[in-house]
């Protein structure tokens, strides 16, 4: 028989990648998609699969909205992507991260408990828990101390996870996922605003690109290697919680010289602080700035992540490298916004 899954959050980066992946293995998915923000397929379309995938209005905010749509599907495996996703934006709507990214998970885990137990249930998890963290790389065992409040709220879905799982006897798995990025990386993400910056200003539109901290580290991978780890996660005999990463750091700095050299750019780096600029050397036009905006209150600055277990238990390791990455995306807006 055609093994169902629920996919929460499916207009988003991870849930176009997971939901072509699970087509691929043969699976009937059904994605959940808020109605109120009003359906935004363009991910699902630029993989082709938006008539493949059945959409659902599901609301995190809603337990009995989430209830009713888990009886009427009755998927076999329920992976929660949704969230309210954007680190900066939870410092300012704190309360609304705390009800979809903590409490949605909770929502979930409660109806699957009173309705049929032997769901799967996967969360989304972040490395944003790490937070502060007293050590680095990070891994499972590595202490929690988030710093924002969607590191917060992360959290407590993650307990919500590890003790459905100790205390209820569900299949309940957390991926502890560090940053992964890819051409469908929604603007607001630092990766992204820069490939789709620069690609701009390469084809004579758009002014410099104003960045945050060019110092902050981030452990980037690609979205499509990671949602592959996410769906063996919930094959496994037992379910557990692995951290998902490339153990390999780089700074914003570092990804916009390799975005800019895949657009044609060649940068070099004038002034300090906050009146640090980046010009390109051929035109001696300037292509990034800094606007103290994006600075983030309260961050801690190295992220990486030790994914030994998922290798050793799942047999997961990335495949695509840093300049692949940032080189496909760049080229990606680049074909965009030709079209
Ligand atoms: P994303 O592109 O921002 O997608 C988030 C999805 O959640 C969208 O489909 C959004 O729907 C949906 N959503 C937001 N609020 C909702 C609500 N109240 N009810 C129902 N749906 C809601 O995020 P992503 O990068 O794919 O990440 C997927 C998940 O992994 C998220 O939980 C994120 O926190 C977590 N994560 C991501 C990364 C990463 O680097 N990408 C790393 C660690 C963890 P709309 O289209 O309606 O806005
Ligand atoms: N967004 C953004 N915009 N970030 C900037 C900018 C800027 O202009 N300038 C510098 N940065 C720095 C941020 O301070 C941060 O250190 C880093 O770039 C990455 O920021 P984001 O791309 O916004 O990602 P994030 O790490 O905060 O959050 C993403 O990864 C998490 C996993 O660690 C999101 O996908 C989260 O949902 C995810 O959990």
């Amino acid at each position: 028989m055609t093994r169902r899954a629920l996919v929460t959050g499916i207009t988003g980066q991870d849930g176009a990648y997971l939901a072509r992946f699970l087509l691929e293995k043969g699976y009937d998915v059904v994605g959940g998609s808020r109605a109120s923000s009003g359906r935004n397929l363009w991910r699902l379309e630029a993989l082709g699969i938006e008539r493949e995938v059945r959409i659902v209005d599901l609301e995190l905010l809603d337990s009995s909205n989430i209830v009713s749509v888990i009886e009427h599907e009755q998927p076999a495996e329920i992976y929660n992507l949704a969230a309210q996703s954007v680190v900066s934006s939870s410092f300012r709507l704190p309360v609304l991260t705390g009800e979809a990214d903590a409490l949605g998970a909770a929502r979930i885990l409660e109806a699957i408990r009173k309705i049929d137990r032997s769901i799967r249930f996967y969360q989304a998890s972040s490395s944003e828990m790490f937070g502060d963290a007293p050590e680095s790389p990070q891994s499972e065992t590595t202490p929690f101390r988030p710093r924002s409040p969607y590191g917060v709220a992360k959290l407590y879905a993650h307990w919500m996870t590890v003790n459905s799982r100790n205390a209820d006897g569900l299949f309940a798995c957390s991926g502890i996922v560090f940053n992964h990025e890819s051409p469908l990386r929604g603007l607001e993400f630092v990766t992204r605003k820069i490939t789709h910056g620069l690609a701009s200003i390469a084809l004579g539109r758009g002014d410099a690109v104003e960045l945050g901290n060019l110092d902050a580290t981030r452990d980037w991978g690609f979205a499509a290697d990671y949602v592959e780890a996410v769906w063996r996660m919930m094959q496994a005999e037992r379910s557990d919680d692995y951290v998902l990463a490339t153990g390999q750091s780089h700074s914003v700095r570092s990804f916009c010289e390799a975005a800019a050299e895949a657009v044609g750019f060649r940068l070099v780096w004038r002034g300090s602080g906050t009146d640090e600029v980046a010009l390109d050397t051929k035109t001696g036009r300037t292509v990034v700035r800094i606007n103290k905006e994006y600075y983030r209150a309260n961050e801690r600055i190295s992220l990486v992540g030790d994914a030994t277990k998922a290798q050793r238990e799942l047999g997961w390791q990335p495949r695509m490298s840093f300049a692949d990455l940032v080189r496909m995306m760049a080229e990606e807006d680049l074909r965009r916004l030709r079209r």
